[in-house]
This record gives C-alpha cells, structure tokens and sequence, in this order.
C-alpha cells in the first residue's frame, strides 16, 4: 500500500531543510503540492527546485504575523487550499541550566517553538481548514517528554507544543486533526554540536536501534498522519527515538 496526498496542498515551515525538506519532499513524491517557507529566500528556492514540480516556496519568519499571513495568502492564491499545516521550524538560542536563562532568550524560544505553532495555526483554522478541514502536524521533541542538564528551556517549549497539540485537537475536532512528533536525535544543522565528531556514536548506542534518526525518519510517520491513514487519530505524540524512551536505565 502506498501512501497518498493526491490533489492536497501542504504548508512546511522550516521546510528548507533537515526535518522539514524532507517532510516537503515525502508530500511531494505522495502526490501534494507543498508550500516551502523559512527565513532564507534563497535556501527555499533551493529546496523547491531540488525537489521538483509540486514544491513551491515563500520565504518568512515564523514569528512574524506579516509574514505568516502573506506566506497564507500565496499559499491560496498559488495552490487554492490548505488540508495541511506542519509546525517544523524552531530555534535553541540557549544552553544550559534553565534557572540560569536570561529574559530575551527565554522569549526567543518560546516565541518560534510555541506561540509561533498556534498562531500559525490560529491562521490556517480562520482561513481555510474551519470549513473545509484539514490535519495539523506540531514537531516537538523527545526532550519535551524527559528533562536534560542543559536544554531545559527548549525542552519546556516542546513539553507545551506535546500539550498544546491535545488542546488544539479537542477544540477543532472533528473538522481539523493535531498530532505531533517528537524526534530523539536526529541528524541535522540544528542537532550538530550533539552528533558531530563522533559524539553521536555513544548516543546511538544508547538507543536500542543502534543508529541515529535521519529526516526521512520523521518524514514517514508525518506521512502517515496527514494522509488519510491517520483519519482516526488525532491529539496524539509520536516519539520517534530509536526506542531511546524505552532502553533499559540504571538499575535502582
Ligand atoms: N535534529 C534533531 O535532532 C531534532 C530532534 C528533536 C526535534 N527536532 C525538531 O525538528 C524540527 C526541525 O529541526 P531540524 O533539525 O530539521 O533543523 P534544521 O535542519 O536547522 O532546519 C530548521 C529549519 O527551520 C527554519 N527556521 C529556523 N528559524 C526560523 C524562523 N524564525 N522562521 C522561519 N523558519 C525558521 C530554518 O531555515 P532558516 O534558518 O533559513 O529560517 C530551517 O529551514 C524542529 O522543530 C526541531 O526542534 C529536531
């Protein structure tokens, strides 16, 4: 069986490259047309003409309410409609403690990571998906599941994006579908400082598969849920880790 987006349009912020390249590519080969959007025009343009016909691309900030609504408005005025938003792009400004942040990056984070998700969502809701429906997929992360010495703060955002996903999928029932994944490390710009130079090794040994994540293995299960083989799910978190959550732990 393979899954299809045949005649869908989908909307990826982030989507010039990692995680969310690869999600714009996999709705693409499934037959949608994707909307690629992320700060750098020319990283977009990129992504759009490597991956083909389908992809089509408007630079913005996420957390810019002016560029959200003109990447919505090319969005329906280019591709017609919107069945599907991916909440992709964040941000890790600080590392850390989390007692030890400062004000402006606390803020920075919150405001790519969570309030960008709703208000972007806000927008798809009023603009297209409260009458015609459609599916939302919010990429958090494990680190949103678990607690961690230094990205503390990142972390709370994607433990709220996990709740705000139960939230939105309550309220827009049963028009629209939420659902998030939480990645454990998988090999990108974003993640380097954590697998470059070997460190990734002891990390994907202590993960029962073995091996790092790849985008393509986030892109599967982001697939498989805003396709209609996730029509009866909605509100849920999928870790995808390797089976890092599950390892055996120290033995108390
Ligand atoms: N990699 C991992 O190990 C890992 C693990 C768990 C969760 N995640 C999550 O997976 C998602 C994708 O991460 P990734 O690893 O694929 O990162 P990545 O390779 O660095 O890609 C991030 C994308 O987001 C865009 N972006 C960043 N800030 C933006 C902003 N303010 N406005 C618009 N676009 C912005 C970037 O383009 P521009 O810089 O040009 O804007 C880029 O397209 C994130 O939500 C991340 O938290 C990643």
């Amino acid at each position: 069986m393979q899954i299809r987006m045949d005649g869908k349009v989908a909307i990826v912020t982030g989507g010039s490259r990692g995680i969310g390249r690869a999600i714009a590519e996999i709705f693409v080969r499934a037959g949608a047309r994707v909307m690629i959007t992320s700060r750098g025009a020319e990283a977009c343009e990129a992504a759009a003409r490597e991956i083909g016909e389908g992809a089509d691309f408007e630079p913005g900030h996420v957390g810019r309410e002016d560029d959200v609504r003109r990447v919505i408005d090319a969005t329906l005025s280019r591709l017609g409609r919107i069945d599907v938003l991916v909440n992709n792009a964040a941000t890790n400004p600080y590392g850390g403690p989390m007692i030890d942040v400062d004000r402006a990056r606390w803020d920075k984070t919150f405001e790519i990571n969570l309030t960008a998700p709703m208000f972007w969502s806000q927008q798809v809701w009023r603009r297209w998906m409260s009458e015609h429906g459609g599916s939302i997929v919010n990429i958090s992360s494990v680190g949103g599941l678990a607690t961690s010495p230094v990205l503390g703060v990142y972390d709370v955002t994607k433990a709220a994006l996990i709740h705000m996903t139960k939230q939105l999928a309550a309220e827009l029932a049963p028009k629209v579908r939420v659902n998030c994944l939480a990645p454990g490390l998988v090999r990108t710009e974003f993640a380097r400082a954590l697998w470059d130079g070997g460190r990734g090794e002891k990390i994907a040994q202590a993960y029962p598969l073995k091996r790092l994540g790849e985008p393509e293995d986030v892109a599967g299960a982001a697939l498989f849920l805003a396709a209609d083989t996730g029509r009866w799910i909605t509100g849920q978190t999928w870790a995808l880790d390797g089976g890092g959550l599950i390892a055996f732990g120290p033995i108390a």
